[in-house]
């Protein structure tokens, strides 16, 4: 039997339309879950939406319509983005429904039933925008609370509390002896510093008195359950029926790591007797002119009208090649433009229609083969073996930038080569030696650009199956069988032209 893969992206909130943040994160998970099935594993990719707390219920109320009606919308434009940036996720959960609600609320009665759930009363800061209570360790050097937390007010209330800080000494253990539990693994050693203070147990009700929207306490129907708790359930919510946990890789962005992620969710599921998940693939943030992209600073939603302009591939591959997991990248549609210009329209699209001309011009459009002991071909085949390596080496660590950085070394390894052997010249020659060096060049060139075609998918996937079709090949769905060098381009009809990436005249100007 295959083995299953289980990979998740954080859901969104539900308060407000996507942007690039929300963008990358699924394109992230996208390409990792198309590698894993190209792997032959059975995956479950799983993205859905948080709708339930206190920012959705005043956005809605400010707009006058009831709040579930208000997340309805905003699911379908969620799911529109997806539908747009070719994201093949298996479900998408979102927290109204029946299915997830009835297992916060299974997991709040065990708790509750373990004596893990107490009933406390306590004066804290609370913050509506986070919609977390804050102590002073929150504040900023000058005493002030930090521009995140919007509004701070000072409130008394019962609320109920899970006894998180009994979990503390398991949850130190459990990071220190499972070293890939947070990748990458500066942000481990991060958790685990913050770990060395004292945890407070978390607050995990609100009264219905202040906010109505959201899963009642099965004990209490007084209070509804804390957004984190309800919303960090989704990820065993949508698979209980399938038997699919622990997940392998949760994929979320470094503002919801610690806490949410890797104290409140790995102790939550402690407590329940559930293995936690796997891992933590925890990438930074996109900024814009050195601004975190977000809807409140307004200045993320253009750069989703950019898949359109440039194509959908396009704009996964400058994402996917900018960004190196874990880091922060400024987003700049020059740069986006120059990319697309060096390394898909010039670097990839132009090869491929070298390769097609001279096919067409000296062989009827089918490719030759090539010629025996040729040396270009063992050193092309050498540096593809490398190659590979390095590009499956960087896809099992999740660095993909680094996978296509190496693949593009050797799409430019081709080009050079190509420019070295001038096929063009080689073509008007009659020596047969070079009729010989011909056949070798453009079947190498073929070769090397099917195997291009097949670790690119995940990546590119519509540009992937038009490569092969233009090369005259299935597409095929596994790399097994497919990774090596070989000769099975020969005879195989090629198509006479194709552009993968056509010529944009919109480009913005930089600042
Ligand atoms: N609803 C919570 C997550 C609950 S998961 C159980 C949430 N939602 S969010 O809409 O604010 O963010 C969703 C994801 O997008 C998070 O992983 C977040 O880090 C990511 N991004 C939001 N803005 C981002 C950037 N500017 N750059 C990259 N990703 C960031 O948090």
């Amino acid at each position: 039997m295959s083995r299953s893969f289980y990979i998740t992206t954080a859901i969104d909130y539900a308060n407000g339309a996507p942007h690039l943040g929300h963008a990358y994160e699924k394109v992230l998970s996208d390409v990792i879950a198309r590698h894993h099935r190209m792997l032959g594993e059975k995956v479950h990719f799983l993205t859905g939406l948080d709708e339930h707390g206190q920012k959705v219920q005043q956005t809605a109320q400010k707009l006058k319509v009831e709040p579930q009606q208000f997340v309805d919308g905003i699911a379908v434009i969620f799911q529109e983005m997806l539908k747009n940036l070719q994201i093949s996720n298996d479900d998408y959960i979102r927290t109204t429904q029946p299915r997830h609600q009835k297992v916060v609320q299974d997991f709040l009665q065990k708790l509750y039933d373990q004596g893990l759930i107490y009933l406390g009363k306590k004066t804290d800061w609370y913050s509506t925008r986070q919609e977390q209570f804050l102590t002073d360790k929150d504040r900023d050097e000058n005493g002030n609370w930090p521009e995140i937390y919007g509004e701070v007010t000072q409130t008394t209330e019962e609320n109920y509390y899970f006894k998180l800080s009994q979990f503390q000494p398991w949850l130190i253990e459990h990071i220190q002896s499972h070293p890939d539990f947070i990748n990458p693994s500066f942000r481990r050693k991060q958790v685990l510093e913050f770990l060395k203070e004292p945890l407070n147990d978390l607050c995990i009700s609100r009264p219905k008195s202040r906010l109505t929207w959201g899963i009642e306490l099965p004990f209490d129907r007084q209070f509804v359950t804390y957004v984190w708790f309800d919303a960090l359930t989704n990820y065993y919510s949508a698979v209980v029926e399938k038997g699919l946990w622990p997940a392998d890789i949760h994929v979320i962005g470094k503002d919801i790591l610690s806490p949410p992620h890797a104290v409140y969710w790995p102790c939550m599921l402690k407590a329940l007797g559930i293995e936690p998940p796997k891992q933590l693939l925890v990438h930074g943030w996109w900024t814009i002119n050195s601004q975190k992209a977000s809807k409140s600073a307004g200045n993320a939603a253009d750069t989703l009208a950019l898949a359109k302009l440039y194509g959908t591939d396009a704009f996964r591959y400058y994402l996917s090649r900018e960004m190196v997991v874990g880091q922060d990248a400024d987003f700049s549609e020059k740069v986006f433009a120059d990319k697309y210009k060096a390394d898909l329209s010039h670097n990839l699209g132009n090869l491929v229609n070298r390769l097609l001309t001279m096919v067409g011009r000296h062989y009827q459009g089918t490719v030759p083969a090539p010629a025996a002991d040729e040396e270009s071909e063992k050193s092309l085949r050498q540096l593809w073996m490398q190659t590979e390596k390095k590009y499956l080496a960087s896809f099992a660590e999740c660095q993909i930038s680094h996978a296509l950085e190496a693949l593009w070394v050797f799409i430019s390894a081709m080009n050079a080569y190509i420019e070295n052997r001038a096929p063009w010249k080689l073509a008007k020659s009659t020596d047969p030696l070079d009729k010989a060096r011909l056949d070798s060049c453009l079947a190498l060139v073929a070769e090397g650009l099917r195997l291009v075609s097949i670790v690119l998918t995940p990546v590119l996937p519509e540009t992937c199956a038009k490569l092969q079709s233009t090369l005259g090949l299935d597409s095929p769905r596994l790399y097994e069988g497919q990774l090596s060098w070989s000769q099975r381009c020969t005879g195989l009809k090629v198509a006479e032209k194709c552009i993968l990436f056509p010529p944009i005249e919109t480009v913005a100007e930089s600042p």
